[in-house]
């Protein structure tokens, strides 16, 4: 049974709250609160985005388009009066901008844009490619997207365009440099956001274009047609391509049959498309723009290597965050792992790893649901305010809300801003105001850094493979919840870390311990890269099939785990799902790689079920300074906490704060100051100990000892840090 954090009698050691004890050697320095904090954390990288958020800064998403020109002067007092200082604006008005292909007519926005410059409000403008104007698709049909059977997405709802089409490209680049050359020098505009939402609604593309520049892809990546019937495998079942006329991107198959090289090297080639598309906008926005404007785009999504887009085309990454998904009717959390509304924190480290200071360019402020799907409650008292503060505390300095105030017509009227249809004042704005006087007050805390205890790795080839291949899928969706879950529990705070070919060694060295699910595709140069972390010392954490497959997904003809298998100094000859008939073992779930030691690798654990009861679960293998631990199944928090205690690993919250699973812990750090967050997703009181004295940033006093966390509440306070500064 998974040991309660909170059982202090059964801890090994006041520092160490997993299950197991320490390996020798594995104890690392006692953290000294008087000494410095990167002895033994890991604050996040200093790498710095393009663009930098100087305090914390409030915005809200607003289409003067949508509403009477009488209105828009007397909403931009509004905005200001809560402390809204930024508005997004523009991203679905195209048909504003150009009613008749080559006539512009900026005169709406024009005028809008003159209030915002006399009230002082800051724009960020968004090019409105999401949605191409009917006139356009229906002239230029070649620029929808269409399904899988080739039928045409049509014009009506929104993101029905696709990034190849020549005709589209162009048009694309005639509005955004009509956009960037009216709007680029405006005093009023700060930044760009590119589009919405990038492959949101739908990230697969089978029009004709996709399906030709899916060829020339290719063409360029192989070269030849041998190189491709290689890589795709195609000797199987007779798919051999004899002339590059035959080949094309996925198309309607006998169910369940697609090559799944193929599907691999699709994904590669949405998101390629997907780059491609925004570097077309930014570098017209660039030529036109101020300078220290900045361009984003908004939301996180798949079939998108999000890493290249952020650090290579923008210049400040922003996302959507919609924690209130959690409680819709029709697309519940399935099972307590999910840990409802609060798993928005891992949407947002994965963002904090493409961008360390980033921003929220949509933060939920009111009941979602669009009037065909999503039913979502309205977020309760303080609901509005964790949410903003959870984007905060994982790294946002900038919250703008979704939005002002809700459409009274389109597909959106169930998805309610700030303001009600009624446009009376209302708690939401309370709320909101409310938490403006907040981030005042905490604004010591920008730019800070996040402290984390590892690093879980996560690379977009295994990604895309999970897409595809349903074995790897299953396993690693358990384990990121299962992973997610424990750390959130224990409070052990992570990042994730995006491994590449060109990662560089210092990337992975800044975390003394490494976690790495299921890495079934591996390249020599990443298993290389690995083996150079734990001869430096550090510690890496495998899973279940990790080394199976090469880099087209083919898989390798090695003992498992194929190019890991030095590092893990073990073998694995049986292999398995999880029999459906058989009794399970929540510790070792889904599937189970029995484990055989081949040199000095210590087995941890045992199968406790099937036929190969009493075969190695868990090992442990020393490599120069480090360690490698490979877990033979998908993981589970008593695997967690096993290999986590026997690896010495450790929380920064250890002797600062207790806190119980219910609340999550969040440490940022700043010159030397550190802060911490404790956010109650609950709707009921929640109890932190505060073992050292700290001061509470809200209240400007200090406390120390039990603290309770109204329903919903969060508390954020500067440790008494000695060596920096002398708070009490
Ligand atoms: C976002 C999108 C917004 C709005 C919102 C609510 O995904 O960017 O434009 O649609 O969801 O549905």
């Amino acid at each position: 049974m998974q040991r309660h954090w909170l059982d202090k009698e059964r801890r090994l050691r006041p520092e160490n709250r997993f299950g197991a004890e320490p390996a020798p050697g594995a104890e690392r320095e006692e953290t000294d609160l008087q000494g410095d904090p990167r002895d033994v954390l890991c604050p996040q990288e200093e790498k710095r985005q393009a663009f930098q958020w100087q305090q914390f800064t409030l915005g809200v998403c607003y289409y003067p388009e949508q509403w009477p020109e009488e209105l828009w002067a007397e909403d931009l007092q509004r905005m200001k009066a809560l402390g809204i200082s930024v508005v997004r604006i523009a991203e679905f008005a195209w048909t504003v901008f150009e009613p008749e292909e080559g006539h512009y007519d900026f005169s709406l926005f024009d005028r809008f844009l003159e209030l915002c410059a006399e009230a002082g409000m800051q724009v960020i403008f968004g090019t409105p490619t999401a949605t191409p104007p009917a006139w356009l698709t229906e002239k230029y049909p070649e620029a929808l997207n269409a399904d899988i059977h080739g039928h045409l997405l049509r014009h009506g709802a929104r993101r029905h365009y696709n990034y190849n089409s020549p005709e589209y490209r162009r048009l694309t680049a005639g509005i955004v440099t009509a956009l960037a050359e009216h709007y680029g020098q405006h005093p009023a505009v700060i930044g760009w956001q590119l589009d919405n939402e990038l492959n949101c609604e739908t990230d697969e593309f089978y029009s004709e274009a996709d399906h030709l520049a899916f060829r020339r892809f290719l063409q360029e990546k192989y070269q030849t047609l041998d190189a491709l019937n290689e890589a795709w495998g195609t000797r199987f079942w007779s798919q051999t391509y004899t002339d590059w006329d035959q080949v094309f991107g996925p198309r309607p198959v006998v169910p369940g049959g697609e090559n799944p090289h193929m599907l691999l090297d699709h994904s590669r080639f949405v998101s390629e498309s997907c780059l491609s598309f925004a570097a077309l906008q930014t570098d017209i926005i660039r030529k036109y723009c101020k300078p220290g404007d900045f361009v984003t785009t908004n939301g996180m999504f798949s079939n998108l290597d999000n890493h290249r887009l952020g650090q290579e085309i923008l210049d400040l990454f922003t996302f959507d965050s919609y924690p209130d998904f959690a409680f819709a009717r029709d697309r519940g959390a399935a099972d307590e792992r999910d840990m409802k509304d609060r798993r928005w924190s891992l949407r947002l480290t994965k963002v904090r790893s493409v961008c360390p200071h980033f921003g929220i360019m949509e933060q939920q402020s009111g009941p979602g649901g669009w009037t065909s799907c999503m039913e979502m409650p309205v977020p309760r008292p303080g609901q509005l305010r964790l949410w903003a503060l959870q984007s905060v505390a994982h790294g946002a300095d900038f919250i703008s809300f979704f939005r002002w105030r809700t459409a009274l017509f389109g597909t959106e009227i169930y998805w309610h801003g700030i303001l009600d249809y009624d446009n009376r004042d209302n708690r939401r704005a309370a709320e909101v105001a409310a938490l403006a006087k907040e981030l005042e007050k905490i604004g010591a805390l920008c730019g800070a850094n996040f402290v984390s205890s590892f690093a879980l790795v996560s690379d977009y080839d295994n990604e895309w493979d999970a897409r595809h291949d349903v074995w790897h899928r299953r396993v690693a969706e358990h384990s990121e919840k299962e992973i997610f879950a424990f750390a959130q529990k224990n409070h052990v705070p992570f990042d994730v870390l995006d491994l590449r070919d060109e990662t560089d060694i210092a990337a992975l060295s800044r975390y003394p311990v490494l976690l790495y699910p299921h890495p079934m595709i591996m390249t020599e140069r990443r298993a290389a890269l690995l083996k150079e972390y734990v001869e430096g010392g550090g510690t890496l954490i495998l899973g279940c099939r990790s080394g199976l497959k090469e880099v087209h997904g083919h898989v390798v003809m090695l003992p498992q785990p194929g190019l890991l298998r030095e590092l893990t100094g073990t073998d694995v000859r049986e292999f398995t799902f999880v029999h459906p008939d058989e009794e399970t073992d929540p510790a070792t779930p889904l599937f189970n790689d029995v484990l055989e030691v081949t040199g000095d690798a210590e087995v941890l654990a045992r199968y406790r079920h099937s036929f190969y009861r009493g075969e190695p679960c868990l090992t442990v293998n020393r490599v120069g300074k480090g360690s490698v631990y490979h877990l033979g199944s998908a993981f589970s928090g008593e695997m967690l906490d096993k290999i986590f205690g026997h690896a010495g690993a450790q929380s920064p919250f250890d002797r600062l704060v207790s806190a119980p699973e219910e609340v999550e812990l969040v440490m940022r750090e700043k010159d030397g100051r550190r802060f911490v967050f404790a956010l109650n997703y609950t709707d009921r009181d929640q109890t932190v100990f505060w073992k050292r004295p700290v001061k509470s940033l809200h209240k400007d006093a200090p406390m120390v000892g039990a603290q309770v966390l109204p329903p919903f509440g969060v508390e954020v306070v500067e440790l008494r840090y000695e060596r920096y500064n002398r708070l009490i």
